[in-house]
Parts: C-alpha cells; structure tokens; sequence
C-alpha cells in the first residue's frame, strides 16, 4: 500500500499512497493541491470529487484533465453512495476534505448551505473513510475556527475554539467530528488550519480577487467599516505543500497550523493594490460593516516549522505581484466565473451597502 519515496516539494523521504480522494478540488485551494501533486513524480492517482458548486470551475484544472493519474467525478460529500462507490471503486487510501462552502459573507445571507456541505458532509466522508480503512484523513480547516483576535497574540494549536461566523461555526463543528471520530476510534485523521489564502484561479468574491478584478475595470471597491482589519496572508502554493507536508509527514490526531506571517490591515492592501495597478484613491469605498466582523487574524506556525519541516516559501510582495499579473493575463477566466449567480450575489450583497465616510 504504501511506498517509500523522495518528495519534491519537502527534499524529504516520505509515504507515498496510491490513490487519494480529494474533494472541492475544482476550489481555488484545492486546484492548486491537485496540480502540485499531478506535477510529483511519486505515482499518487488522484480521484477529485466535486460538487461543482458557483465556486468550482473545471477550468481550474483544464491543464491537468488529461493527466494520466487525473480523475474528475462530479458529486456531492454528503451523499453517502456517492462517496462509498469511491472509496470502494478507487480504493482509496487517503483524503483530502477541500470540499466546503467557504465565503462568510454568503454564510451570514443563508447558513442552511454550510451546514449540510461543511458540517454533514464531513461526517459522510469520514463515516466512508473509516468503514474504507484509509490510512489517512486530512481535514482543510481555518484559523476562523479560533474567533478573533486582539491587537496582540497569536493564534497556537491550543487556542480555544470561539468561531463567531456561520461559516466559521460550521468549520469548528466539523473539525469537532473529526477529533472525535481520532479519540473514539483510533482513526487516522489530522486537521489543518491556515490563514487568508491567495494567488491564482482565486473566485472574486474574496478580499483580493474582487478588489483586483474591480481596480482593473475602474469599479470602486468596497472596504466593510473602518478597514482597520487584520488578516494573515499565504500564498496558496505555501499551504499546499503545508497540506502535503501533514499529509506525509503529520502524526494523527495533531492539528497544524499554517500562516504567511504577513499581516496587513485592509486599508493596508487597498492601498498597495491602487499603488501596483496606478490607480486614483477616489476608487476607495467604505461600505456598512460585515456583520460580526473579525477583528485580527495571526498565526504562529512554529509548531509546522518544526515538526515538519514546512516554511511559507513566497513573499507577500512577490507573491502579490504575480496574482495582479495572473488576473490580468487571465480576464476571460475572470469573465466566465463572473456568471448569472456571481451578479446576482454581487448585486445582493454591495447594491444595498451603504456607504460610509470616517
Ligand atoms: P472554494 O469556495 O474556492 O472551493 C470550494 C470547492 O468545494 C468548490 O470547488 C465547490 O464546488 C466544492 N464543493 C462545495 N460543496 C461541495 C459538496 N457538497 N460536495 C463536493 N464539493 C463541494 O474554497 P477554497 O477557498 O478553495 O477553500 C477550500 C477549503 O479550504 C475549505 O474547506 C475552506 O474552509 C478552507 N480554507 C480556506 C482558506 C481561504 O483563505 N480560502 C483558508 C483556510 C482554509
Ligand atoms: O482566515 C481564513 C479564512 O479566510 C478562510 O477560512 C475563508 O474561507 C476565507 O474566505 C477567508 O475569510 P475572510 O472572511 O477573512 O476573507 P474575505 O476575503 O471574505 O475578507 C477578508 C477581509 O476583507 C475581511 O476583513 C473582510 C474584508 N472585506 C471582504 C470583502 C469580500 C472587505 O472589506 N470588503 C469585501 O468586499
């Protein structure tokens, strides 16, 4: 089942499983885990299961489709025979829980979603996983599930969970089946929690694709209260390989954290975005606060650091200036996500926001 081998993205030797099942790998992280693992030589056939939500877009992976060890199956996590056929037809040996509905401003128009995917979702999958015997079961969590911070202090492993999102909430409460299902059952599941992702193929609802792709066409952009926010950005290809480090190298029943150790306010990256696309201050729009707002995100990833032996790889600054590229070069990508929902939510969710002045 298991074979031993070096591992590009770590310089170490590591497990290598056969067959993996990944879900939400048509997502924006997701996408990046399964292109990194198909670009491995290390024989892993990859079975990616998506519901093919707004947010999934085959055109993610259109370069890896083809790919020998590449297999899309169109379905839903919390649909039971769905997932026991692939545990069964593929026999799986390990998961990657991608599979979420992860934006929190939709979670605060409507939770039902985030319940049924997030919460009972995972419970289907590691239900099947456990019955399948898999050898290993990586749960993709966040460091929302820790709540907010103040001015000072970090997020560790050990934080108390206090999510304050329907989204959030939804992500604790699953992380929660998933320690239990390690402390009853002996199963081999280990949770990951990082911080504000971004880079490429990114669905333009979050922070940074939104602003970038409204900057480019002269569209203001809306900045939720005062902008003093803080967030912990990572270059999604740096959580990746975190996710691929734990994968291998993780023990189980650990949680990790993975951060970019770049915190920057909102204002912050609205201002550097005007400054890298040349454009006028005017575009800057304070809007009605996002309810329940989260103060300050920041992660201490010492413990990833060190057992193993995982570092965040690409500068904020290089890394921003690639993303902007990425989205310029890639406006007809851009055009067909933007599609009848992503204008129906946009309208939904920025028609109606007041705007505010400080
Ligand atoms: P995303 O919204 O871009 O992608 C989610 C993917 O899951 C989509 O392809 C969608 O079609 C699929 N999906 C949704 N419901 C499904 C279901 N019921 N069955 C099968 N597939 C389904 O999300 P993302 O930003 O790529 O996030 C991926 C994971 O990482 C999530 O679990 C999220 O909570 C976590 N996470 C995200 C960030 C971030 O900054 N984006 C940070 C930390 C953790
Ligand atoms: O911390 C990890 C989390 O990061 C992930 O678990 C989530 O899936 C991911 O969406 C992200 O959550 P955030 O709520 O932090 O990301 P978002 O891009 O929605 O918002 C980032 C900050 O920008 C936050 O302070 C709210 C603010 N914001 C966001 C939008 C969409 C605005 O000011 N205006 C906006 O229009």
């Amino acid at each position: 089942m298991f074979h031993l081998i070096h591992s590009q993205l770590t310089g170490k030797t590591k497990f290598a499983m056969q067959n993996i099942l990944v879900t939400g790998g048509c997502g924006f992280i997701g996408s990046e885990f399964i292109r990194q693992q198909l670009a491995l030589d290390d024989g892993s056939t990859i079975i990616n299961l998506d519901k093919l939500t707004y947010a999934g877009n085959l055109e993610n992976l259109v370069n890896v489709a083809d790919h020998p060890r590449y297999v899309f199956h169109r379905g839903d996590i919390a649909d039971r025979e769905c997932v026991e056929t692939l545990m069964n037809r593929y026999a799986i040996e390990a998961v990657v829980n991608f599979a979420a509905e992860s934006h929190v401003d939709r979670s605060l128009l409507d939770s039902a979603p985030f319940v049924k995917t997030n919460v009972v979702g995972t419970q289907v999958l590691l239900d099947a996983a456990r019955t399948a015997d898999v050898s290993r079961f990586l749960q993709v969590s966040t460091d929302e599930v820790y709540g907010s911070l103040g001015a000072t202090g970090y997020f560790v492993e050990e934080t108390p969970l206090a999510p304050n999102s329907p989204y959030s909430a939804s992500k604790a409460a699953a992380d929660m089946l998933v320690r239990s299902y390690h402390h009853s059952f002996g199963f081999p599941a280990i949770i990951t929690r990082c911080s504000n992702n971004y880079g490429p193929y990114q669905f333009p609802e979050k922070l940074l694709p939104l602003f970038i792709s409204n900057l480019l066409a002269d569209i203001a952009v809306p900045i939720y209260g005062t902008g003093l926010n803080v967030r912990d950005w990572i270059h999604v290809s740096d959580h990746c390989r975190g996710i691929d480090a734990a994968l291998r190298h993780g023990t189980p029943g650990e949680v990790y954290l993975f951060g970019g150790r770049t915190e920057k306010t909102n204002i912050e990256i609205t201002h550097l975005l005007l400054k890298l696309l040349t454009k006028p201050e005017s575009l800057m729009r304070h809007v009605v606060d996002r309810l329940g707002h989260d103060n300050r995100y920041a992660v201490d990833c010492s413990k990833s650091e060190r057992e193993l032996g995982w570092r965040p790889r690409v500068t904020f600054e290089q890394g921003l200036l690639e993303t902007i590229q990425w989205y310029r070069e890639n406006q007809s990508w851009m055009a067909s996500v933007k599609s009848g929902d992503y204008l129906e939510y946009y309208s939904r969710q920025y028609q109606s926001a007041k705007p505010v002045t400080h």
